[in-house]
């Protein structure tokens, strides 16, 4: 099974080639309906003749009420072009398209075959029958480049898989130009610099589903298969589970105002004060206790059961204070605490200048957090 090392690994050999499950899309963008009526949808890292989030709109594309779906697909993609022989689609004016990055547009989906339905088969018809449904970039389809931003500006929301090791990146594009988006990402992205800010401010959030687990992507043909949790189809396709998968977004949805129903009682015992900040450590969400209101740090995991209305993000905690320590109020482990810790057999790579929450538990063995998210309770739940 592909873990996040796997990502990561992924991250830097820039192999940024998973391709999303048609599943896995319609679990989640059933939260969302009432968001796209009369909108165009951008997916534009999406080769549409492999991308399931363009097949998804193209079939949806009535029941959501689209006024457009807009893909595009990039240069470096392995698999680009490839079905263009196989369904020899895009004869234009004797230019051959394939292994040239290019944009679909689709404004309608009607039973244009006339057989009944309102399906797949509709959309490969329309494109067939109409040339401005396609058109090649001049560029290379890079989300960054000119081209692409200017398909961004006329578009309202982006949904897609964008590659891994650019979400910084393209997370920063979408909010610069005020989109609403609907994308996947690691679950390690709610601590980086660029991303925590817009969680804490609550203008990016955790989408409705994947909370845990993996999930399974495809990947091309020529992919390395180490990871344990691998497949081969039938056909020969290639596919991988991942961990840490999660769904980032700035739409709305009603789950995410539902109470995290709390039923633990605060006891000094159970929920140990940092040696360095004002605050207790709850080492699992589900432990949260009902009765305490002052500053807790909690796992990055808790984002999957964040009710804004509940609680009250005050920052991050983490071993280089870039989130503003100074400003949090967290102190420096300190040279006692790394006595202590070294004098019991802690082998951590910690010094005493880091700013990692730390804190003795009851039988005095000194403990690191690694990375903690503050919170506070808003008010009294119901209960
Ligand atoms: C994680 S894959 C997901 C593909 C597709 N969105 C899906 O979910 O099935 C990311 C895709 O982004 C493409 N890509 C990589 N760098 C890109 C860039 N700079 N601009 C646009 N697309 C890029 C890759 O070729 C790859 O197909």
């Amino acid at each position: 099974m592909a873990s996040n090392k796997d990502l990561n690994k992924a991250n830097k050999a820039k192999k940024d080639e998973f391709y999303t499950m048609l599943a896995d899309i319609e679990v989640e963008l059933k939260h969302y309906r009432k968001h796209f009526k009369g909108k165009t949808v951008l997916c534009n890292c999406d080769d549409p003749f492999e991308s399931n989030f363009f097949k998804y709109f193209a079939m949806n594309f009535n029941y959501l009420g689209l006024k457009k779906l807009i893909a595009t697909c990039y240069q470096g993609s392995p698999v680009i072009g490839e079905e263009f022989e196989q369904l020899s689609m895009f004869e234009m004016d004797g230019e051959t398209p394939r292994r040239h990055p290019y944009k679909i547009e689709i404004a309608e989906v009607i039973d244009a075959n006339g057989d009944g339905a309102v399906d797949l088969s509709d959309v490969e018809y329309l494109l067939r029958s109409k040339k401005n449904a396609l058109t090649l970039l001049n560029g290379d389809g890079d989300f960054r480049s000119e081209e692409c931003v200017n398909i961004l500006k006329n578009a309202d929301i982006v949904v897609t898989n964008p590659p891994f090791s650019l979400f910084r990146e393209y997370v920063a594009q979408l909010v610069e130009y005020g989109k609403q988006f609907l994308i996947i990402g690691n679950l390690n992205a709610i601590t980086y610099k660029e991303i925590f800010p817009l969680i804490k401010d609550n203008k990016l959030w955790l989408g409705y589903s994947i909370h845990s687990g993996d999930r399974e992507f495809r990947v091309p043909d020529d992919y390395p298969l180490e990871a344990a949790g691998y497949r081969i189809d039938e056909q020969g396709r290639k596919y991988i589970r991942v961990k840490g998968v999660r769904w980032y977004t700035n739409l709305d949805y009603v789950e995410r105002h539902t109470d995290l129903e709390l039923w633990k009682k605060y006891t000094a015992e159970e929920y140990p004060r940092y040696d360095n900040f004002d605050g207790i450590d709850v080492a699992s969400t589900a432990d949260i206790p009902e009765d305490y209101f002052g500053v807790m740090g909690v796992p990055i995991t808790f984002m999957d059961k964040y009710n804004p209305e509940q609680f009250e993000i005050i920052g991050c905690a983490d071993y280089t204070g870039k989130y503003g320590s100074d400003e949090l109020g967290i102190s420096k482990i300190g040279a006692k605490w790394i006595k202590k810790y070294r004098e019991q057999g802690g082998k951590g790579h910690y010094t005493a200048n880091m700013t990692s929450l730390v804190y003795y538990d009851n039988a005095g063995k000194a403990c690191n957090t690694f990375k903690r998210i503050l919170i506070r309770r808003r008010r009294v739940s119901w209960r």
